[in-house]
């Protein structure tokens, strides 16, 4: 048969083919997977911080409770982050002279705060109270999961819509005293959701218009 093209120019119209079926079927994926990914919702990303600071070490290995940095979470709709000041409690005796530390030492000098990067955030038009949940025996874990293992910080839940309104339809099997929020390893009874009915009510909580639009848009 006559060619009209020669060999190598119908090799290379199939390649070409081929490679725009291949890019066009690649972009598809990742717009679809874009769309489910933990990009969108940012879970399981961690961030640069001025300093690297880990939970892992701090809140895991050394016990130390998260009220002691955390120190508004129990009073006020923030849970607040700790002025260096909280840091050199410990750290003007402990690596006083570290490089990872230099940016504390410089803060504490020149009296600027440190610049932490926020990773568990919502978006504006939301509103988010802290020490309603904590007193209402919701534990930290439920929300940001297990920080005492992680060395840097990453948003462990979507804390999208769904997620708040599964709790606010039904709370009493996720909440415990309010003396363990902070714990990372209570464990629940047998019969949690019987614990739940009773901290319901000694902490007079009311789920009636818990999931009213307003509660969370205001
Ligand atoms: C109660 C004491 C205490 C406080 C408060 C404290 N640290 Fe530490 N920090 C330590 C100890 C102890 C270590 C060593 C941990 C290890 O190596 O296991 C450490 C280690 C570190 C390290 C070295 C890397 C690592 O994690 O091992 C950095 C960085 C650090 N701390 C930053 C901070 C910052 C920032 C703050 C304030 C937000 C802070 N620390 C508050 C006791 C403390
Ligand atoms: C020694 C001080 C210290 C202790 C103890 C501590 N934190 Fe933190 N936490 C920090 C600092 C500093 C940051 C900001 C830097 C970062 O994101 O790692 C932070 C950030 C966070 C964030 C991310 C906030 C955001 O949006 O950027 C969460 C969530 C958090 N901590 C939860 C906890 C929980 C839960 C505990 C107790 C299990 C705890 N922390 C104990 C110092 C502490
Ligand atoms: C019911 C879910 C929930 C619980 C329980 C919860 N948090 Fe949060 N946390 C959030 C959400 C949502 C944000 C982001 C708020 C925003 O962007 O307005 C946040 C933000 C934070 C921040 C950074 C901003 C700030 O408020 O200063 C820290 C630190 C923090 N949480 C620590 C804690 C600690 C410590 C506990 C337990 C004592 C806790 N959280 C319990 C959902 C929760
Ligand atoms: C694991 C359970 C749980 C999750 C998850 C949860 N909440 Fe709540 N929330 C509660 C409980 C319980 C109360 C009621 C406290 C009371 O009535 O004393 C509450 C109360 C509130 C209130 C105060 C209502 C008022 O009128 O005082 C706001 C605002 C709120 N939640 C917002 C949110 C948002 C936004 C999210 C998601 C990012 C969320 N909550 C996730 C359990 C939860
Ligand atoms: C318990 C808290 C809560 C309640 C109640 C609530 N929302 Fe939301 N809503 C949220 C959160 C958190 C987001 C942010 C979701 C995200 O960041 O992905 C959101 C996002 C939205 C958005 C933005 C679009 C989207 O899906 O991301 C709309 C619209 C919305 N809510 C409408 C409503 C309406 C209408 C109601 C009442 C039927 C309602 N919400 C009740 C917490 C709540």
């Amino acid at each position: 048969m006559a060619q009209i093209f020669s060999r190598s120019a119908d090799t290379w119209l199939r390649l070409t083919l081929a490679g725009v079926f291949l890019a066009l079927s690649g972009s598809l994926m990742v717009v679809l997977m874009f769309d489910r990914s933990d990009y969108r919702t940012q879970r399981g990303w961690v961030v640069d911080q001025p300093v690297p600071f880990s939970h892992a070490h701090h809140a895991g290995d050394l016990g130390i409770d998260c009220r002691y940095c955390h120190a508004s979470v129990e009073t006020s709709s923030e849970a607040g982050l700790p002025p260096t000041h909280t840091c050199m409690s410990c750290h003007s005796q402990l690596f006083t002279d570290a490089d990872v530390l230099a940016p504390l030492r410089r803060s504490l000098a020149n009296n600027t705060p440190l610049h932490w990067q926020r990773v568990v955030k919502l978006p504006d038009y939301v509103y988010f109270h802290h020490a309603v949940h904590v007193q209402a025996g919701v534990a930290c874990v439920s929300c940001h999961g297990r920080v005492d293992r992680m060395p840097l910080i990453a948003k462990a839940e979507p804390l999208n819509m769904g997620q708040c309104l599964d709790c606010h339809r039904d709370p009493a099997p996720n909440l415990r005293p309010r003396d363990q929020v902070t714990s990372m390893s209570w464990t629940p009874p047998a019969d949690r959701r019987q614990l739940g009915e009773q901290l319901m009510q000694a902490y007079h909580i009311d789920t009636r218009g818990l999931t009213d639009c307003a509660v969370c848009h205001r």
